[in-house]
């Protein structure tokens, strides 16, 4: 990894505007894989988010076939559990056309502040991965919900909600088609204070 500064130049502004707005959150998926290296790569700039006293909080599972098929499995029964049969399945469905699954968990602290300021750097890490990808044409769903805010999906995976809890479930991969978002304009969000 190098050290060396990015030099500031239009070009360069441009380009990091333009992958930073245009990164979408994709609910469906090409049927293509996704080249685990990349994924790993993507695992790799993430370690470089800020994180407040180097806690450094994040793990990454890459989930192999066993694990997807628990995932899956989880998505079925929480889906079934909300919302019936037909929307268990048609979520499975969903699920299994996810190319590539990361789970991104964030260590747990007593202290309030420093377990705000994990979960903050944990997110840092995930947007450096979404964004690597993004870049590479690989988008990603960054999911919560009941999956990861119960120890339910984490316990079915065998991770250890003692010291560590989910911050996201990444579906990964190449988008089928492109969805379109919009944003407040930054000046209502903006205030300067004199
Ligand atoms: C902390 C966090 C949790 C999210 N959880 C979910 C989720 O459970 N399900 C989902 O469909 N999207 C989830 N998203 C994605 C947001 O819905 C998405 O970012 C938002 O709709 C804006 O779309 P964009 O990412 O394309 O700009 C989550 C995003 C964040 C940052």
């Amino acid at each position: 990894m190098s050290n060396s500064k990015p030099v500031a130049d239009l070009e360069g502004l441009t380009r990091v505007r333009n992958l930073l707005s245009s990164r979408r959150t994709l609910s469906r998926f090409a049927d293509k894989a996704v080249d685990r290296e990349l994924v790993l790569g993507a695992i790799d700039v993430a370690r470089w988010a800020p994180n407040h006293n180097l806690t450094e909080p994040w793990h990454f599972y890459v989930l192999g076939p066993e694990a997807i098929k628990t995932t899956i499995e989880c998505v079925r029964a929480r889906a079934t559990e909300a919302k019936g049969e037909e929307m268990g399945r048609r979520k499975a469905r969903r699920a299994e056309n996810v190319p590539s699954w990361v789970v991104v968990t964030c260590r747990r602290s007593e202290d309030e502040i420093e377990q705000r300021e994990d979960y903050a750097a944990t997110s840092c890490a995930i947007h450096n991965m979404a964004l690597y990808l993004w870049e590479a044409g690989v988008g990603m769903k960054w999911c919560t919900g009941s999956m990861a805010n119960t120890t339910f999906y984490a316990d079915a995976l065998g991770l250890d909600s003692g010291p560590e809890f989910i911050v996201g479930i990444l579906r990964i991969g190449y988008p089928l088609n492109l969805p379109t978002q919009k944003r407040k304009a930054a000046s209502l969000v903006t205030t300067i204070l004199e």
